[in-house]
């Protein structure tokens, strides 16, 4: 009778709590990384978002080594047989691969944090030194491919796990329509300002992920040369999906030569108003500052900032695009503009923030707001003269 009972020995037990926990943080983990880009770059709220997000990240590395050493270490099968095992079926190949993914992030992410020259304090104790030199925009690009394959990895096995709960009780189908309901009830209270990127990741992409797992976990695991595929286009996929959402260039593209030909400007240039007769009162200046606050996820709207994603805008009223001192990762496309005398004019800016594509085909900005009532765009383009005026 004994013998049949599975003993659980306490190294199982501490592996099952370790694991436990590094779901749970990681679970957690998303929220931040969710909320945080919509948040105004530079804010109180999300620069504590961000240290947050980077202790909670540091706390999960850890319980990672932990694991991977327990994993390592445990007595029994040899290495090649517990690979073996990690990769035998969907399931655990899944799991597998989340956590390959999440290793990336963290070590991407971190890297990130000291690249951009600041010192994080972790709980307030210890400063994580600043050692490795990758750029904003290689580390940055690789830690959101990484989370965003280990998310949708994370998201997937646990919604196979919760499948082959229901469905002793349930009918197959109803069990996925339990689980996809409960994931539309969960996003409801999200924010009205919800990115575009996030509400097609929640509504569309998830969901995709939610299926894709469920056929391999039914169908694959008894054509088990079907789930390679499938993992392989999955991670080509998030490799580049920065890039497909943003116009992020991954970092094995070369950027455009960054030769600038300085121009005249095509178009007569009117000098720049002074601060007090762009915005009348402090209500308009502080109606219009908010308005253009989106544009600061990926642009400094500081005049000592650094440049981000896309270059510092304070000064690029009525100068000659492309040109912005020290940016350079402009696509060959603004270059050209610039060089053929486009220079950030009123109308120009208004050409570029409503149409940017058919303005400068093939540029690689992608501000994902709509512009187009006319007392909004006004407001940022006057923004743009105020930032830039003496
Ligand atoms: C998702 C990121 C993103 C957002 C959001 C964004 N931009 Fe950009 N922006 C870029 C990138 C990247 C470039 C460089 C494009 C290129 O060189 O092709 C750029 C270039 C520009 C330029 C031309 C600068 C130059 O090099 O001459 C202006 C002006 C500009 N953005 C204004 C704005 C304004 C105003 C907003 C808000 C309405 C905004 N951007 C929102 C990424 C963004």
């Amino acid at each position: 009778m004994n013998a049949e009972k599975p003993t659980i020995s306490t190294f199982e037990r501490i592996k099952l709590l370790l694991v436990f926990l590094f779901y749970a943080l990681f679970a957690w983990h998303q929220w931040w990384s969710g909320v945080s880009p919509r948040l105004i770059r530079g804010s109180p709220e999300r620069d504590a978002i961000h240290h947050a997000h980077l202790n909670n990240g540091a706390l999960l590395f850890v319980l990672f080594i932990i694991l991977a050493l327990i994993w390592l270490l445990r007595p029994g099968s040899t290495l090649i047989a517990r690979f073996r095992h990690a990769f035998s079926n969907a399931g655990t190949t899944g799991v597998s691969l989340f956590f390959m993914g999440t290793f990336g992030a963290m070590l991407f992410g971190l890297a990130q944090a000291w690249a951009a020259g600041g010192e994080t304090a972790l709980f307030g104790l210890y400063n994580l030194p600043h050692f490795l030199d990758w750029s904003w925009g290689t580390s940055g690009y690789l830690h959101s491919s990484f989370s965003n394959i280990s998310s949708a990895l994370f998201a997937g096995v646990i919604f196979v796990y919760l499948y082959t709960k229901l469905r002793p009780h349930v009918h197959p189908a109803l069990a996925v329509v339990i689980l996809l309901g409960v994931h539309v009830l969960v996003n409801l209270p999200k924010p009205p300002s919800l990115h575009p990127i996030a509400l097609i990741g929640t509504y569309v992409m998830v969901p995709t992920y939610y299926l894709v797992g469920l056929a391999l976990y039914n169908f694959a695991n008894t054509k088990r040369w079907i789930y390679w595929p499938v993992y392989l286009l999955f991670t080509l996929f998030f490799l580049y999906l920065p890039y497909l959402a943003f116009k992020v260039l991954p970092p094995w593209h070369a950027p455009a030569a960054t030769e600038i030909v300085q121009v005249e400007s095509s178009t007569k240039l009117s000098p720049l108003r002074s601060k007090g007769e762009i915005f009348a009162d402090a209500d308009a200046l502080s109606g219009a500052k908010e308005t253009a606050s989106w544009c600061g996820q990926c642009h400094n709207l500081t005049a000592t900032g650094a440049h981000l994603l896309g270059p510092n805008l304070v000064g690029v009223f009525n100068k000659q695009a492309g040109t912005v001192d020290g940016y350079g990762r402009n696509s060959s496309a603004m270059l050209a503009a610039g060089s053929q005398g486009t220079y950030w004019t009123r109308e120009n800016l208004a050409n570029f923030l409503t149409d940017g594509q058919s303005f400068i085909p093939e540029n690689l900005m992608n501000q994902q707001t709509d512009l187009s009532d006319p007392a909004r765009l006004k407001q940022v383009i006057d923004y743009l003269e105020y930032l830039s005026s003496k």
